[in-house]
């Protein structure tokens, strides 16, 4: 589509639902699936048909629900009548409108793009309503399809209204639809709450289309698709399959993993060819990993950059803000905040690294710390590059160590040391000879 062409798609996503089932404070949209709020996963499906608009109908008292989706617009259902005065309350917003309105479900954040694109294209062959069917293992609850002769959906049936004949239909309704905008509305002003639920329903301007000699088509998805959440049970199975998603992704790009179902992706992770994954590792939001990464078991990664061929874990922590360089090693029982560890450094044994600069190839031992933080403010230790901290030292920043420097083990190193310099700093070691063997016998012991 070129840049000044308009997609003649608006789209309306339904969430004005509080979400009672999940027994939370935050509204069911804004629950998160691979660390992204589930109505934002449905958005991002949407975004390639470059819809012209995108109108949220939430709930009151949802302004958290506006400032995820911003800067799109929402508009808010004051009474909870039904889904098709929560369609109608999105009208104003709508405006002149007169393209193609998909209506979406903002608790069913799976329905694909491509989904989404024949039920346009089936809508612009001449079906003025097209709508998403499914057939669940269990339609229990959803609206039933009543098709005609020939296959074109004359009514939808909700299950609190059905007949037992109806009940027995197995194509069931997801909610999804496509719809004439112009249709739209004119049919949902004719909608009346003279039904078992005494609402609004949405899904009868299928028959009142019908009545008014308008065509009408079904489109159909897999139950998976469009698996709605309504309680955290639900939630954990999005989760699930989302994580699934996600997995198949980073193989298809060239990431190895040892242990699939093990490994635990955010929606936004990026990795790299030739990554291989052991098993356990868990990846947060905003982790990028380059190419011919290593990535041990048991590792926990967020905000996090890392430069190809480096080498990580097992058991290590990257927090947000670690930025590893190509080749370093970073190893076991090591968490890393906010620093930089550039091309080649080794930092491989229980060391907390926070707030710092590591120069390329140096050499970080066992046990090392950085003392970042005295109580009140957080401070910087900067390393040039090829020094080598001994084991076990204290580095209390501010703090810097020049190139090529070397810190002898079990230093509190708390002055800067020169380029090029040895700094010990820990008590000298003093030895009496025959001393121990004179205490043994003065305390008669062998
Ligand atoms: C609806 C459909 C049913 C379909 C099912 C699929 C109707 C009348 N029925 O039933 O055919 O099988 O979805 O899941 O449309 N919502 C509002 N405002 C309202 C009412 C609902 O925003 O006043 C939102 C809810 O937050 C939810 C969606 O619309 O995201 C569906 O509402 P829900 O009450 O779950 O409808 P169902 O009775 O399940
Ligand atoms: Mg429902």
């Amino acid at each position: 589509m070129g840049a000044s062409e308009k997609s003649g798609i608006a789209a309306i996503v339904l969430a004005a639902g509080k979400g009672t089932r999940m027994k939370s404070d935050l509204p069911k949209v804004l629950h998160k699936i691979a660390h992204r709020p589930m109505i934002l996963h449905l958005m991002d499906s949407l975004a390639p048909l470059e819809p012209e608009q995108i109108v949220t109908v939430m709930g009151p008292d949802m302004d958290s629900v506006a400032q995820a989706v911003h800067p799109y617009p929402t508009c808010i259902q004051y009474e909870r009548l039904g889904t098709g005065h929560a369609v109608q309350t999105a009208q104003k917003e709508l405006g002149t409108f007169d393209g193609d309105v998909l209506i979406l479900y903002g608790d069913t954040p799976f329905i694909s793009t491509a989904t989404q694109q024949a039920m346009i294209a089936e809508r612009r062959q001449g079906a003025s309503i097209v709508v998403l069917g499914f057939t669940p293992e269990t339609p229990g609850a959803y609206g039933r399809l009543q098709l005609d002769s020939d296959g074109y959906v004359e009514a939808i049936i909700e299950a609190a209204d059905a007949t037992p004949e109806q009940l027995a239909l197995s194509l069931c309704n997801s909610g999804v639809m496509c719809v004439e905008a112009m249709l739209l509305f004119d049919l949902l002003s004719q909608v009346t709450n003279n039904n078992a639920k005494g609402e609004y329903y949405l899904t009868d301007i299928v028959a009142l289309a019908r009545k008014a000699g308008n065509k009408t088509a079904v489109v159909s998805a897999s139950e998976t698709e469009l698996m709605g959440v309504n309680s955290r049970q639900e939630l954990a199975k999005a989760e699930a399959v989302m994580q699934d998603k996600l997995r198949q992704r980073a193989m298809d790009h060239g990431a190895s993993m040892v242990d699939p179902n093990s490994v635990f992706l955010s929606w936004d992770t990026q990795i790299g060819r030739d990554v291989v994954i052991g098993p356990n590792v868990v990846f947060g939001p905003e982790v990028t990993i380059g190419d011919h990464v290593d990535i041990r078991a048991f590792c926990h990664f967020e905000g996090s950059v890392v430069a190809d061929g480096a080498v990580v874990g097992p058991y290590a922590r990257l927090r947000p803000g670690a930025n590893i360089g190509p080749h370093a090693h970073i190893g076991n029982f090591v968490e890393i905040k906010k620093s930089e560890i550039e091309a080649g450094a080794k930092v491989n044994h229980l060391s907390y690294i926070g707030d710092a600069q590591i120069g390329a190839a140096s050499n970080i031992g066992a046990g090392t710390i950085t003392c970042n933080y005295d109580g009140f403010r957080k401070h910087r230790t900067e390393i040039g590059s090829g020094a080598f901290i001994g084991s076990n030292s204290a580095l209390v920043a501010p703090v810097q160590i020049g190139s090529r420097a070397i810190i002898g083990a079990g230093s509190v190193v708390t002055q800067d040391v020169a380029d090029g310099a040895l700094a010990v700093a820990r008590g000298a070691q003093t030895e009496l000879p025959g001393w121990a063997e004179r205490f043994r016998s003065s305390k008669n012991t062998k």
